[in-house]
């Protein structure tokens, strides 16, 4: 039991259950990387501060260099004693280079530590989530711009409502997603601060030059109160709900394209790559990547709310209970990486059928349209959906779709009506006459594809 980092005052040992128990190595070896970073960057400290000699840094920095290439080639050997991955390194530097590996930890606890840690690790993540989210919306742009012809029934209510561009709907989704990326960027700014030097809780007692020290591990600056600073989980707990919200982006995606996917609907066909059999129904081909998408929403709006719930209630500073942070944040980020990942092959890879888009448009989803022929010609909006919701009544009562009514008919319902009414059924023109910005005309939808290409190269 003294071979135990804080076995100096214990003299009876672990409980086996206990020490399982408490044990976070099976979680959090895989910050190995971040905790040498962090631990050689403080070894330079420890030199600048005059705490240890040049050489001893250099002895430190290279004994760490070599734990992290037994990490780095699979060959790092755990021991029973290793708690968590901070004593797993001490213990193996403290077997390659000796007892100066001792004088590493002056000053400094687990608790910034930690905390230093999974800040390193969550910014090199969050990097490379930038990077997926920005290949899906770069995929939805670009077929966004192949696309722009193709007309679709837009939906409310999943009620046929009007009609709008394919593009216009995949555009929707990039949208969301280039929030998503922002709001990814705000979070990171908090991210990217150093606790390294607030000790356990109370502060470092050796002038360690704390933004010496953060400029070296790249830290933006440093956290401004020691409690605080070793504590503070707000950065995950506002990735997390990141997270969340992102995934609820995706699962919109997904419960769209499942519906259209749909032999009812069949806009479109999810490639082989991304769908699976049934093991009874040789006909089925399942969207199962899209369900996925959906489902594991479900663990990362779990992830958010078990964070939450384990702050709550929390004291001030360093608490066991923090160590819950890890799993829930490890999940999420290993989930969001592959959705991220999954959503833009699905995009890429998907089969769209413009013709069963363009066999859904129904004459009824230009009711909106003859309504605002008449207010055109000065009949009051109120007036003309009244109208325009006789004309569907009409054509229900005679079974027949709505451009199916003559001239004479529609002139029986309000003397504005004209010859040229006829033209109102016509879905291409429908979507033309909406041009304003943000709406479905083709110049409008470019510009939106322009907007995104511009926000993708900045
Ligand atoms: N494994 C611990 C965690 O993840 C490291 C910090 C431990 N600190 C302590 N005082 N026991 O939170």
């Amino acid at each position: 039991m003294t071979s135990k980092l804080w076995g100096g005052r214990f003299t009876g040992s672990t409980d086996p259950l206990m020490e399982a128990f408490n044990a976070s190595i099976p979680f959090d070896r895989r910050l190995w990387r971040a905790d040498i970073q962090g631990s050689q960057a403080y070894a330079r400290a420890l030199a600048r501060a005059g705490l240890i000699t040049e050489d001893e840094a250099r002895q430190i920095v290279a004994g760490l260099d070599q734990v992290a290439s037994e990490w780095a080639e699979g060959r790092f050997q755990l021991q029973p004693t290793d708690e968590d991955i901070h004593t797993a390194n001490e213990r193996r530097l403290t077997e390659l280079i000796g007892p100066v590996a001792g004088k590493l930890h002056t000053g400094r606890s687990r608790n910034d530590q930690v905390a230093t840690d999974v800040r390193l690790w969550l910014r090199e993540e969050i990097d490379r989530l930038q990077e997926h989210l920005r290949a899906l919306i770069a995929v939805t742009v670009e077929r966004a711009a192949a696309e722009i012809d193709w007309l679709m029934p837009g939906y409310t209510h999943l009620q046929p409502a009007q009609p709008v561009r394919w593009s216009h709907w995949l555009l929707s989704h990039a949208w969301a997603w280039q929030r998503d990326a922002s709001r990814l960027a705000d979070l990171a700014v908090r991210v990217n601060l150093l606790p390294l030097g607030s000790g356990a809780l109370a502060g470092n007692p050796f002038s360690i030059d704390r933004r010496q020290l953060a400029e070296d591990l790249g830290f933006a600056g440093i956290t401004p109160n020691s409690l605080d600073g070793v504590s503070d989980r707000d950065f995950i707990v506002e990735f997390l709900s990141w997270a969340a919200l992102t995934m609820v982006h995706l699962s919109r995606l997904a419960e769209d394209l499942i519906i259209y996917s749909s032999r009812e609907f069949g806009f479109v066909t999810l490639a082989d790559a991304y769908s699976t059999g049934s093991s009874l129904m040789p006909q089925k081909k399942n969207p199962d990547a899209l369900e996925l998408l959906r489902g594991k929403t479900g663990r990362v709006v779990g992830a958010l709310n078990s964070l939450l719930v384990v702050l709550k209630g929390l004291p001030s500073t360093y608490n066991k209970d923090l160590q819950e942070d890890k799993e829930p944040l490890f999940d999420t980020v290993d989930t969001l990486q592959a959705c991220l990942q999954i959503a833009c092959g699905v995009l890429s890879t998907l089969e769209a059928h413009p013709e069963r888009m363009a066999a859904a448009l129904v004459p009824e989803m230009l009711a909106t349209d003859l309504a605002e022929y008449l207010v055109r010609r000065g009949v009051p909006f109120r007036e003309t959906h009244h109208i325009a919701g006789a004309a569907v009544q009409l054509a229900e009562q005679r079974g027949v779709p709505l451009s199916a009514l003559t001239v004479e008919d529609l002139k029986g319902l309000h003397p504005a009506f004209q010859e040229d009414v006829a033209q109102v059924w016509d879905y291409e023109a429908s979507v033309e006459r909406r041009d304003v910005e943000g709406g479905t005309s083709r110049r409008a939808v470019q510009a939106q594809i322009q907007q995104l290409r511009q926000w993708l190269q900045g």
